[in-house]
């Protein structure tokens, strides 16, 4: 249970400030129709209607976005458009705001997680859990079986790294086109990885992060999805 004040603003309807000021100009109630009149009172946001309309989201927000290139993970619109503005505004005036799980760089498109629980942030980016992430990865010359055997061995070490990558899976799809399975997150690490052996990547796609795929999400549509 929390104050109504808080829930309010959490939620992003007013500051906690204005909290009095928006209770009066609106009916909230309980779910059994008692008014609730002082924003001192305790209720949780999933109990509570706002002129009859439960809260968005009561419990937080996790959602998977199939993101679209040109958009970035970021919350400074100096960068470009962002990956918040494919997302309902009110959800920016929430505390805490919803934060990207791990970036996609802004040309790379495919499944990104974004969350305001943020225990979930560091559970889903630990590197000690070995988050399993595919990307299709298209690339400028054609591909050589021995990167197969080299993404594998769990030796491959990037410029500015202190730890070689874990072991990858490669499989080559044609001639200049591969799918790549990483269980970890480093910077670029994708481009980093075809980089180090002279190709320069084109395309990239995340087609799963996890067990969540955007095979039937539209570039830029979300949906909610669970994680217990
Ligand atoms: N690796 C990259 O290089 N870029 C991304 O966007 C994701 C993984």
């Amino acid at each position: 249970m929390e104050r109504l004040d808080k829930i309010l603003a959490n939620h992003g309807f007013c500051s906690r400030r204005g909290a009095d000021l928006f209770l009066k100009s609106h009916h909230i109630t309980l779910l059994n129709g008692t008014r609730l009149l002082k924003t001192s009172q305790k209720a949780t946001a999933r109990e509570i209607l706002i002129d009859g309309y439960p809260v968005d989201h009561p419990d937080g927000i996790l959602i998977l976005l199939h993101k679209p290139a040109g958009c970035v993970c970021s919350h400074d619109s100096t960068e470009g458009p962002l990956v918040y503005d494919l997302l309902p505004s009110q959800w920016m005036n929430r505390t805490p705001v919803p934060t990207t799980i791990g970036r996609l760089d802004k040309d790379t498109t495919g499944a990104l997680l974004i969350t305001n629980r943020m225990e979930l942030v560091h559970r889903l980016t630990s590197p000690t859990r070995h988050i399993s992430k595919v990307y299709l990865v298209t690339v400028d010359k054609n591909l050589s079986d021995h990167l197969i055997e080299l993404f594998a061995s769990g030796t491959l070490m990037l410029k500015g790294e202190k730890e070689p990558c874990l072991p990858a899976a490669m499989e080559i799809i044609d001639q200049r086109s591969a799918r790549l399975i990483i269980d970890e997150g480093k910077y670029h690490q994708v481009k980093r990885m075809f980089g180090s052996q002279g190709y320069t990547v084109g395309k990239l796609h995340r087609e799963k992060f996890a067990e969540w795929d955007v095979e039937d999400l539209k570039e830029g549509c979300w949906k909610d999805i669970e994680y217990v």
